[in-house]
Order: structure tokens, then C-alpha cells, then sequence
């Protein structure tokens, strides 16, 4: 099962929910392969990895296996990235193939779950992360903005069913960085659960230090501080996420 974790807006959690959702995965004895497909790098930079002799763009751009560009951080499989990635992401798209991922991604066997994180845009990369999916799960914040943006998130994917991957499926909808104490956050689940067709996921991912934290220390939360209440919330919503998975499979 491969998974992207998308939004077009910056700052939203991709990369914290990418992460940690990761890391719960392995918890459960899963095993899981993380792809880092932003050039920015913050993924690999929050599990300690500055090797750039490793890099998804060495297979999207010289074609080597993903199996050579691999980096183990806590049970974790990584590909990372780097700078040299976002000639994909702002180069002309009509040279640039949508299936480059998917095509690297179909020799790779032996892991549960795939995860790509992607970077903040709906550029060729992340149409290449689309390509590569089975599901998608959207992080968002609970606000205003955040709605505005979920509109052309599910018109791209709309269009993406259509035309490059029929099977691609939304997992759901994660409510992040959420504090629980605005009305406006109820008001805005309400407003999501009756005018978007597709699921809120139940757990929710709240505002809290340690997860801001962790990257700096090259670890998850759930390695970095177990007990917060941010590696709870990762490790229930990867719980649910595994339910919805067998439902969607
Ligand atoms: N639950 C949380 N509590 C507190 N801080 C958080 C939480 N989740 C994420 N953050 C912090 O918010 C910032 C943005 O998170 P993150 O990098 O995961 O977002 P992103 O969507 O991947 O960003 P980008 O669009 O730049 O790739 C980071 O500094 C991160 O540490
Ligand atoms: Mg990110």
C-alpha cells in the first residue's frame, strides 16, 4: 500500500504526520519504507539525515534503483532527497513524465507500507506522488485558509482519478496542529464533514511542543518523547489509519 501525504499549503504536518506516522507503523511491527519526494529535505532532516549520496532524485533522474538509496533511522526505511529534485518540481511539465515514481517505486517488494511525503505545491512531484498512490492522506489545519486550499486539493485529485490513476482512493482527512479549546475548530469539522465527500479521520494530531522538538534532535516523536501527547496522537491515528486501510483494500 503506497500513501502520499499532500496538501499544497505549507507548514500544515505532511512531514510531522509522514514521520511519526512512519515510526507508529514500525511500533506495530510493520514494515515501511519512506520516500521524502520535497526537496527541501525536512523529512530526512527530521530523522537526522544529511547524506546526500542518497536521494530519490538519483532514481528519478539517473535511474538507479530505489533499493540503493536507502537509509535506516529507527526501523525506518528511507529514500531522501535533495536539492537537485526540484528541477522536477519547477521544470517545463510537459517534459516531465508523471510516472517517473510510480515506474521506480514498481521493483521495489517486501514492505507493508510506502509513505511519500511531498512537497507544498501541486507541481510535477507531487503529480509524479499522485501517479505512484494508492491513497492519500490530507493533513490539515482547522482553519479558514486551510478550507480555501482543500478545494484544489480535491479538484486535483479529481482530476489525477481521471486521467493519470483511476484507483487512487483519499484515506482522509487529518485534522492537525489542533486546539482543542477554539470553537472555530468544531465549526470547521462541521463545515469539512458537509461540503467535502470524503472522510475526516477521527484522531487528531494537537499543538504540542515536543512535536516542534523532536526534528531538532533527528527523531520522531514517538522516539523522542513517548509519553507526549503527540506521539498518543500519532500512534492512535495509526491505528485508524491501518482500520481504513483494510476497509479501502
Ligand atoms: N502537532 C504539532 N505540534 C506542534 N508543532 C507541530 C506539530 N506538527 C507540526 N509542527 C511543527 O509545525 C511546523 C510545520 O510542520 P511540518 O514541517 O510537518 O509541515 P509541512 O506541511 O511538512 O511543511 P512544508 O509544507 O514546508 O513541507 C514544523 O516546525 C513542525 O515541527
Ligand atoms: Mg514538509
Amino acid at each position: 500500500m503506497i500513501t502520499s501525504v499532500i496538501n499544497q499549503k505549507g507548514g500544515t504536518g505532511k512531514t510531522t504526520t509522514a514521520v511519526n506516522l512512519a515510526s507508529a507503523l514500525v511500533q506495530k511491527k510493520k514494515k515501511v519504507l519512506v520516500i521524502d519526494l520535497d526537496p527541501q529535505g525536512n523529512l530526512s532532516y527530521s530523522l537526522g539525515i544529511n547524506d546526500f549520496d542518497h536521494s530519490i532524485s538519483e532514481a528519478l533522474l539517473q535511474k538507479k534503483k530505489i533499493s540503493e538509496l536507502i537509509v535506516e533511522r529507527e526501523g525506518i526505511d528511507i529514500v531522501p532527497t535533495d536539492q537537485r529534485l526540484s528541477k522536477l518540481e519547477f521544470g517545463s511539465k510537459s517534459k516531465i513524465s508523471e510516472f517517473m515514481l510510480r515506474d521506480a517505486l514498481k521493483k521495489v517488494r517486501g514492505y507493508d507500507f510506502i509513505l511519500i511525503d511531498c512537497p507544498p505545491s501541486l507541481s510535477s512531484l507531487t503529480l509524479n506522488a499522485l501517479s505512484a498512490s494508492h491513497t492519500v492522506v490530507i493533513p490539515i489545519q482547522l482553519d479558514v485558509f486551510s478550507i480555501q486550499g482543500l478545494e484544489q486539493i480535491m479538484e486535483t485529485i479529481k482530476e489525477v482519478k481521471s486521467s493519470l490513476n483511476r484507483k487512487l482512493k483519499i484515506a482522509g482527512i487529518l485534522p492537525v496542529l489542533v486546539d482543542g479549546r477554539k470553537r472555530l475548530t468544531t465549526e470547521i469539522k462541521d463545515y469539512v464533514k458537509q461540503n467535502f465527500d470524503v472522510g475526516l479521520f477521527k484522531s487528531e494530531i494537537r499543538t504540542n511542543v515536543k512535536a516542534a522538538e523532536a526534528p531538532s534532535f533527528g527523531e520522531s516523536v514517538i522516539k523522542y518523547a513517548p509519553a507526549s501527547n503527540s506521539a498518543k496522537d500519532y500512534m492512535k491515528f495509526c491505528g485508524e489509519y491501518l482500520r481504513v486501510m483494510k476497509k479501502i483494500s
